[in-house]
């Protein structure tokens, strides 16, 4: 395995991985010793796969998690590397849907080798999560990550049924991302709660900031893919707008429109933008403010969801556990940090 495979993607990000940070290197070795075994063409494919996921974001809030609940143990280990395959394989075959060539500087495994490969690689990464997550021996984990892998699922299918159509409600929006985003970084947080011995009452507290940092970052992906810098952020982007995806700026903009720009626009979506009239189409949207409103949705998302961390935080100070401590506050600056971030 390549060592860009065993890093966060960012010093900031990092940061907030302070508190977890020995945990993070185990869980990561752990990653690395279930990914090998295979037929050495198999490895290969993983080992690069393995360098286009990067931020660790999933494994990170399961141990973070774990810690501001109370314990991590070994089974958070299992779990953090399962989320993490399965993340990677769905975006080994989100690259292939959304014909996207490259992700984090690097190739797509799908314009470096083909999409017949890419769906069977990310095939392997999923069913090989699944046989890590045997060794937690706890059906109540088992049924959660199936639940949480048919909802991703669920989320891509209402994209792609949604395709084209430029009447989508807010609605419709949080329930593709909700799906295809959220519920896996949810079940990262609420899993990692529940293994560190969460309260049921807790766990909603988890399971909700997980669901709305999901929500956040798929948020601020939406507008990264309208406005960011290619470079910067290291993939390829307008493939929304490319695409024929409706995401959130737009929808704030068309809510807001005039009849007459309302129809000059959803005349230039359904032709298909070119990456070439993407700044143009982002200028539109940003001079309306929906790109701002969308990013304000974000953040009050965000900013709800760690007001109720905050009052587990005050708890666990109370009751003198000082160990979590560090954990509460990496998983409310982490939260803040998903809506700041150009990349
Ligand atoms: C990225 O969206 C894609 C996802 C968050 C999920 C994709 C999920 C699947 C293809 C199904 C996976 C199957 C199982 C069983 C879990 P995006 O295209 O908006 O983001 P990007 O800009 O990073 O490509
Ligand atoms: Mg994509």
């Amino acid at each position: 395995m390549t060592q860009s495979a065993n890093q966060p993607a960012s010093n900031a990000m990092a940061s907030f991985y302070r508190p977890i940070e020995r945990e993070l290197a185990d869980m990561t070795s752990l990653l690395k010793e279930r990914l090998r075994h295979l037929d050495p063409l198999f490895d290969a494919y993983l080992e690069y796969s393995f360098q286009l996921g990067g931020k660790r974001l999933r494994p990170a809030l399961t141990l973070l998690c774990g810690k501001a609940a109370g314990k991590i143990e070994r089974r958070h280990f299992y779990i953090g590397a399962a989320l993490e395959m399965i993340h990677t394989g769905s975006l080994v075959h989100d690259d292939v849907l959304d014909g996207a060539s490259f992700r984090r500087q690097l190739q797509t495994v799908n314009a470096k080798w083909d999409s017949q490969r890419a769906v069977l690689i990310g095939d392997m990464l999923i069913t090989r999560a699944f046989e890590l997550v045997c060794d937690c021996e706890d059906f109540k984990v088992f049924r959660k990550i199936s639940q949480c892998c048919q909802a991703t699922v669920e989320g891509e299918l209402y994209q792609t049924e949604s395709v084209g159509n430029f009447a989508l409600s807010v609605d419709d929006y949080r329930r593709i991302v909700g799906g295809k985003t959220a519920s896996l970084i949810e079940c990262s947080a609420a899993l990692g709660a529940y293994l560190g011995g969460a309260s049921e009452a807790d766990l909603d507290v988890y399971g909700a900031l997980g669901r709305s940092l999901g929500v956040a970052f798929q948020i601020v992906d939406d507008v990264l893919d309208l406005v960011g810098d290619e470079d910067v952020v290291g993939k390829t982007l307008g493939t929304d707008l490319e695409n024929q995806k409706e995401t959130l700026p737009v929808i704030f903009y068309l809510q807001n429109a005039s009849r007459q720009e309302k129809d000059v626009l959803l005349k230039r979506l359904g032709g298909g933008v070119r990456a070439d009239e993407r700044a143009d189409i982002a200028a539109l949207l940003k001079g309306a403010g929906a790109i701002d409103a969308a990013l304000a949705e974000a953040k009050r998302l965000v900013d709800a969801a760690v007001a109720r961390l905050a009052e587990l935080r005050k708890r666990a100070e109370g009751e003198g556990r000082t160990d979590s401590l560090a954990a509460f506050d990496s998983l409310a600056d982490l939260a803040r940090f998903v809506v700041k971030r150009d990349k």
